[in-house]
C-alpha cells in the first residue's frame, strides 16, 4: 500500500459515509486530510475521531455549491498547506421523484451539488494539482451507468451522475499527463444518503445479497487516490457487489 506521508488530501463530503471512511483510511496511512461539509457537528466529530487515532485532519465548514465557499477553502488550502496532492470530489445528494413531481428547484439543486460543484472544484484546484502531479477522484455512481428496473425515480440523480462520469473523462484527457482523473461508481452503500433507513429493501439488489459498508468503497477510493493506480486515468471503476450484472 502507498505511503501518504506529507501528502495533502482534500475530501468534499468527508463528514459522513464514504468520504468519512476515506478520510479515516488516508489519515491512517499518513496523509494530512482536509474534509469539507456543511454539518459542523458531524465535521468536528469526524475530526476528533481521526485525531484520537493519531491522524492529521482538519474540518472546513463549506457548501460546495457556493462559489464563495469554494474560494474560501481554496485560499485556506493555499495558505495553510501550500500544496494539494489528492482531491476526492465526493459530496453528493440524492433527490428523487416521478417525472410529474420534478421541480426546477430540485433539478438545479441536484446538478449544483453533483455536477457544477465538481467543475468549480476542479477549476479552483487544478493549478495546485498540476504542480504536485496530483490526482482527482470523482464519486459518481452506478446510477450514472446503468438503467434501473422500471419504476425507479432517480431522474435527477442518475443523469447528474452520468454527467459526472463524462466530466471525469474530459478532465482526464485535458489534464494528462499532469493530473490523473478517475471516477468511482459505488453500488448501494449503507450511508446517510438514504432518508429511508430500511435497508432490507435492497437485499436482493446485487449478487452479494447485502449493501456495501462505506469502508469497502473507501478502500478502493484510497487505491485510486494513490500511486498504486499510477497507470489509471479516465477510468470508471465499478464497486457494486455485482449489481450491474442484474
Ligand atoms: N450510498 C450509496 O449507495 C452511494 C452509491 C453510489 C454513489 N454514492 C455517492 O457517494 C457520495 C457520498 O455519499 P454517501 O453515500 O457517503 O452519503 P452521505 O453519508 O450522505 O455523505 C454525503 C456527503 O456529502 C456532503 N454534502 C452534501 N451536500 C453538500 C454540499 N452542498 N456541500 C458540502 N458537502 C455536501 C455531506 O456533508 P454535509 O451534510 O456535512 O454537508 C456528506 O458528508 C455521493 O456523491 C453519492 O452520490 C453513494
Amino acid at each position: 500500500m502507498s505511503d501518504f506521508t506529507r501528502k495533502i488530501a482534500l475530501i468534499t463530503g468527508g463528514t459522513s459515509g464514504i468520504g468519512g471512511a476515506t478520510s479515516i483510511l488516508l489519515a491512517r496511512t499518513g496523509a494530512e486530510v482536509i474534509i469539507v461539509g456543511r454539518n459542523q457537528e458531524r465535521g468536528l466529530e469526524q475530526e476528533n475521531f481521526v485525531i484520537a487515532e493519531g491522524g492529521q485532519i482538519k474540518f472546513f465548514h463549506a457548501d460546495v455549491s457556493n462559489l464563495d465557499d469554494i474560494e474560501n477553502f481554496r485560499l485556506f488550502v493555499e495558505k495553510e498547506y501550500g500544496r494539494l496532492d489528492m482531491l476526492f470530489k465526493n459530496a453528493g445528494i440524492l433527490l428523487t421523484g416521478s417525472l410529474e413531481e420534478l421541480t426546477d428547484e430540485e433539478w438545479d439543486r441536484s446538478y449544483d451539488v453533483n455536477v457544477k460543484a465538481v467543475m468549480h472544484m476542479c477549476k479552483s484546484f487544478m493549478p495546485l494539482l498540476k504542480k504536485s502531479k496530483g490526482v482527482v477522484l470523482n464519486n459518481a455512481s452506478i446510477n450514472g451507468l446503468h438503467s434501473y428496473i422500471k419504476g425507479r425515480r432517480s431522474y435527477m440523480y442518475a443523469t447528474s451522475k452520468a454527467a459526472n462520469i463524462q466530466l471525469t473523462k474530459y478532465l482526464a484527457k485535458n489534464y494528462a499527463p499532469y493530473v490523473r482523473v478517475n471516477a468511482i461508481c459505488p453500488g448501494m452503500t449503507e450511508t446517510n444518503l438514504f432518508t429511508n433507513r430500511d435497508f432490507s429493501r435492497f437485499k436482493d439488489v446485487n449478487m452479494l445479497g447485502r449493501m456495501a459498508d462505506p469502508m469497502e468503497i473507501a478502500k478502493v477510493a484510497v487505491f485510486l487516490l494513490s500511486d498504486d493506480s499510477s497507470f489509471m486515468t479516465g477510468s470508471v471503476v465499478v464497486v457494486d457487489g455485482g449489481e450491474t450484472l442484474k
